[in-house]
């Protein structure tokens, strides 16, 4: 069956010889929160100063970032996941955060990572571009002012542990860097591993019944490694041979078999969908977006969201719903569809289908499902 999470990392990579390699100064650590830890602790950030994030973020960051002595507060986003360019201003006027989190949601461009947008902010304010939903091509990035990162999360977009963490020279030498975290780096790399593993049999293994047990196993891989990354208070190191691998992809190639795998699904799902927006929508995005998103967003009604999730596991497709709990996620729920290199074009197509079978049966009987 198909894997949800980025596996089979021989796909990813090239043999290609790449010429002209913009060099972006950087750091890579363990995971993003790791990142953002190192950031906190290298600059002079008092106990309880406030860090703005989107309304649609990860519990378990939220409560590291509580046991990290800062306060957490939300701005809000609208049903495109984007927030409200004149709100967050006024929000950052009231509330003086120290650091603001602009987050690419399922890896769409926040229309607040702009030039005009992040100069017109105080220069002391830290931000962190989040872009833990998106494969990063350094040569694309846009380090806008000093004081401004750009963080990642590999394992979720691709089969790789570890996180950039992007700035300009000046702003990065001010960070300690990551600590030689052991036994935590050596934890997370090992769940790592065994994901990985459990994530290739259950693509590989033809009998429906085992390969959707080896799916669940990943999943539970996957929530230990973030159980042990939510309860850590020091920034943790990655080996430097992710970060390499990740420098040997061709980002090119992943974004176009994505973007093609995009519009299958749009061609399947969402023109069909344009019939019943009441039920089911897709987050607006543009085609420039094709390429980076982690998965094929579909909002669905909180009401019968978890039997059309229930209906997807069972025929093998492990769509989770996406950052349960926050604030965007109480009246709706949102699942990502596989993208990325792992998955096959006949693989979108059964997707699609089963998608939209389970819509159907819903239609015709909400409580069949
Ligand atoms: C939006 C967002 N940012 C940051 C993180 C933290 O990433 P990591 O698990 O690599 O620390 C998560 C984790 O789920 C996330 O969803």
């Amino acid at each position: 069956m198909i894997p949800v999470q980025p596996t089979c990392l021989w796909r990813y990579l090239s043999i290609q010889k790449r010429v002209n390699r913009r060099k972006i100064e950087s750091r890579f650590y363990l995971s993003w929160e790791d990142g953002l830890w190192d950031i906190v602790r290298s600059y002079p950030i008092t106990d309880g100063s406030t860090i703005l994030v989107p309304s649609f973020f990860c519990l378990d960051v939220i409560k590291n970032i509580k046991s990290h002595g800062l306060v957490p507060k939300y701005y809000s986003l609208d049903d495109n996941l984007q927030p409200d360019v004149k709100m967050l201003q006024t929000q950052i006027k009231k509330e003086n955060p120290k650091i603001l989190v602009l987050f690419h949601a399922v890896g769409i461009q926040n229309r607040c990572v702009t030039k005009a947008f992040i100069r017109r902010l105080p220069g002391n304010l830290i931000i962190v571009e989040d872009a833990a939903h998106r494969m990063i091509d350094p040569k694309d990035l846009k380090l806008y002012r000093e004081n401004y990162f750009c963080i990642t999360s590999l394992r979720k977009v691709v089969p790789l542990q570890g996180s950039f963490v992007y700035a300009r020279k000046h702003t990065l030498g001010k960070l300690i860097g990551p600590e030689k975290t052991f036994r935590y780096s050596s934890g997370v790399l090992l769940l790592w591993l065994f994901m990985q593993i459990a994530l290739i049999l259950q693509k590989y293994i033809p009998l429906k019944s085992i390969s959707i047990a080896c799916g669940k196993i990943a999943e539970y891989f996957m929530q230990k490694s973030y159980d042990l990354i939510g309860n850590n208070i020091l920034p943790g190191y990655c080996p430097s041979i992710f970060a390499r691998i990740y420098g040997a992809f061709d980002y090119m190639h992943i974004r176009n078999v994505k973007e093609n795998q995009i519009r299958i699904y749009n061609k399947m799902i969402a023109s069909e969908m344009k019939q019943d927006r009441s039920h089911f929508s897709i987050p607006t995005f543009s085609l420039l977006d094709f390429g980076n998103l982690r998965g094929y967003p579909i909002v669905l009604p909180s009401s019968t969201a978890s039997k059309i999730i229930a209906f997807l596991r069972s025929n093998g497709i492990l769509v989770k719903v996406e950052l349960e709990g926050s604030p965007w996620t109480r009246s709706k729920t949102i699942i990502y569809l596989s993208l990325g290199l792992h998955v096959e074009t006949r693989d979108i197509t059964t997707i699609s289908k089963i998608f939209l079978l389970s819509v159907k049966r819903f239609e015709k009987s909400p409580h069949r499902l």
